[in-house]
C-alpha cells in the first residue's frame, strides 16, 4: 500500500521501516526536508521523504504519529483525505489535544475523515520492531479500515490484531496504552513488557 507517515520519530520511524520491508510504499511527511527525526530511513528501499501535503496526496493510509497535542495542528493537512484510511497510534500521556479527550477525538471532531482507526498504541516502539508473539488491536466505525490496519499489523509481525470496537472503543483501547506505561515506565517493569490475550 501507499503509506504517509506524519511524525517519524520513534513510532513513525519503526512502522516505516517494517512496511518498507514488506514492500509497502512509504511516503514520510516532514516539516523540513534537511532536517527531520529518522532521516537515516532514506537509505531504505520503498522510504521517501516529502513536505506533508505531498506525502498525504500520494498516500491511501496515513499515520498520524506525533505527540497529541499537535494533532489539531496536523489535521490542516488532512482536507482531501476523507476517503484515506488515517491511523491514530497516539496516547494522551504526556500531552493532551487542547480541547480533545484524546487524539482520536481530536481527529474525529477536527477532520471529515471517515475511515480513521486507532491502532499500534498498546506497546512500545521498541517492541514493534520484531513484534512476533505479540498481540495488537484496532478500533473505529470503518470495517473498511480496519481490515486494512489488521493486514498492515500481520505485516509487521504481530501475531494477532484483535478488533476492539467501534469508534466508541478507541478512548478504552487508548487506556489499554496506558496500562502498558504504567507498568512498564510508572511502576519500573520497563520497556520490554507487553500486553497479550490468552485464551483459556
Ligand atoms: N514511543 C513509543 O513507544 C510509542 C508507542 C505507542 C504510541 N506512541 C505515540 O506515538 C506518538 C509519537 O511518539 P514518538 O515517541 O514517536 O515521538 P517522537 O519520537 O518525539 O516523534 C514525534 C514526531 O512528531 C513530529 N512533529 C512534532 N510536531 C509536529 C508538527 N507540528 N507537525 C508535524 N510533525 C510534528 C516530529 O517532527 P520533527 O522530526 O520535525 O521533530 C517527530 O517526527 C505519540 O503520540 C505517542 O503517544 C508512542
Amino acid at each position: 500500500m501507499k503509506i504517509a507517515i506524519i511524525g517519524t520519530g520513534n513510532i513513525g520511524s519503526t512502522l516505516a521501516r517494517g512496511w518498507a520491508k514488506t514492500g509497502h510504499d512509504i511516503f514520510l511527511g516532514v516539516r523540513d526536508l534537511n532536517n527531520f527525526k529518522g532521516k537515516a530511513l532514506l537509505s531504505q528501499k520503498n522510504i521517501s521523504a516529502h513536505h506533508i501535503p505531498e506525502a498525504v496526496s500520494k498516500a491511501e493510509v496515513i499515520l498520524i504519529s506525533v505527540p497529541p497535542n499537535v494533532i489539531p495542528f496536523v489535521v490542516s493537512y488532512l482536507k482531501e483525505a476523507e476517503e484515506k484510511v488515517i491511523i491514530d497510534p497516539t496516547n494522551s500521556f504526556r500531552s493532551k489535544p487542547e480541547g480533545f479527550e484524546n487524539g482520536f477525538d481530536a481527529l474525529t471532531r477536527l477532520t471529515s475523515c471517515k475511515h480513521i482507526v486507532k491502532a499500534f498504541n498498546n506497546t512500545g516502539f521498541e517492541n514493534m520492531i520484531h513484534p512476533a508473539g505479540l498481540d495488537t488491536f484496532v478500533s473505529g466505525d470503518s470495517e473498511k479500515a480496519k481490515k486494512i490496519v489488521v493486514q498492515l499489523a500481520k505485516d509487521l509481525g504481530f501475531a494477532n490484531c484483535y478488533d476492539f470496537g467501534g469508534s466508541d472503543k478507541a478512548a478504552l483501547q487508548e487506556q489499554l496504552g496506558m496500562a502498558w506505561i504504567n507498568l512498564a515506565l510508572i511502576q519500573g517493569m520497563g520497556r520490554n513488557i507487553a500486553i497479550n490475550v490468552v485464551k483459556r
